[in-house]
């Protein structure tokens, strides 16, 4: 079966704008997440608090939550991968924070300087302290179905990973088909996995990159096995500077018409992202990736 209601976990305006060549001014962003939030999405993924020598492009993240009006109902969550991180967050008012580890060795290395038990050590005083200040924290297993450097992950590893993220007490974790190479089956492998490995389905997210083309088939197959949180960007903006190959997220009008198509609730006014993706294409000087936004596009 299929659920009947979705949470859409909007990352555009932290995975979308991370990967802009371009800074994109700050007032452009407040707008953006003010947009979205007036569109019906819950949870905006609004910024990182990681090395703004590693992702000039959020350089802004404290300058950005000062001067967007956080609206009553809209979660906001940001990256924060360790206790710096955490520091910079709190001091911006954050009340949910999202960590991001790697499934893989290689990965681990690339994006987050560390090797893969190296990265545990740096969340879990995150963590910890996070949770102490009554904070939510959410979790990212990235590279969960392909990695450039070491192919195909096996299923069983992003699911041992993901147990020591909610052991550590993340209440969500979302699988990151980083660079976009998954498949319908693959995506059951890797939920079963998750599940097999004694996984509540519903501590699952799925994050899927359209790199192939894959993201909508690959979360309805998601949808099928019980998955209720999606990942998604408005007008699939999104990448990993880390992951050369990576590209844009699904896109949110995308899996809006397809939510809508099935009868499954989601909360989300399809024709304010549109015009809200429309606006921000302009901005960045190049049309949408989504075949939705282009379809209704005015
Ligand atoms: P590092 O160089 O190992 O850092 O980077 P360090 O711990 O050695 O610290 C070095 C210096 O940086 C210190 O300053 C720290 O204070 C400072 P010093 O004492 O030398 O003056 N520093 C910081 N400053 C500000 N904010 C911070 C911070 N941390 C340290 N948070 C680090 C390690 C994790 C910081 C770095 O690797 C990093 O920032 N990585 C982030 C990469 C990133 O953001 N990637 C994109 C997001 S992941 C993604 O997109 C995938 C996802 O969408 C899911 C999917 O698609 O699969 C989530
Ligand atoms: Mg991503």
């Amino acid at each position: 079966g299929l659920p009947e209601r979705v949470t859409i976990y909007e990352v555009g305006a932290r995975d979308g704008l991370q990967n802009e060549k371009n800074v994109v001014p700050v007032e452009v962003k407040v707008e953006f997440l003010d947009r979205l939030a007036g569109a019906g999405l819950a949870v905006l993924e609004a910024t990182s608090f990681v090395h703004p020598k590693w992702v000039p492009q959020l350089a802004d993240a404290a300058d950005l939550l000062d001067r967007l009006d956080r609206r009553d109902g809209v979660d906001y969550p940001v990256l924060v991968p360790n206790e710096r991180g955490l520091d910079r967050a709190l001091d911006a008012g954050v009340q949910h924070i999202a960590i991001f580890a790697s499934a893989t060795e290689t990965f681990a290395r690339k994006n987050l300087n560390r090797t893969l038990d190296e990265q545990f050590a740096m969340f879990s005083p995150v963590v910890k302290r996070a949770r102490g200040e009554g904070l939510r924290v959410r979790a990212y297993v990235s590279m969960a179905f392909g990695d450039p450097w070491e192919g195909a992950v096996a299923p069983a590893q992003v699911a041992a990973v993901g147990r020591r993220l909610i052991d550590m007490g993340c209440w969500q974790f979302s699988l990151g088909d980083t660079i976009g190479t998954g498949t319908p089956g693959h995506a059951e492998a890797v939920i079963d996995a998750c599940v097999a490995a004694g996984l509540p389905v519903d501590v699952l997210a799925v994050h899927f990159h359209d790199t192939y083309g894959q993201a909508l088939a690959n979360t309805l197959a998601a949808l099928r096995r019980g998955v209720t949180t999606v990942d998604a960007s408005a007008g699939g903006l999104g990448g990993c500077p880390y992951a050369e190959s990576a590209t844009g997220n699904l896109a949110t009008e995308d899996l809006v018409w397809m939510l809508d198509g099935l009868g499954i609730a989601h909360g989300a006014d399809l024709d304010k992202l549109v015009e809200t993706s429309t606006w921000m294409a302009e901005r960045l000087g190049r049309p949408s990736p989504s075949r939705v936004v282009r379809a209704l596009a005015g």
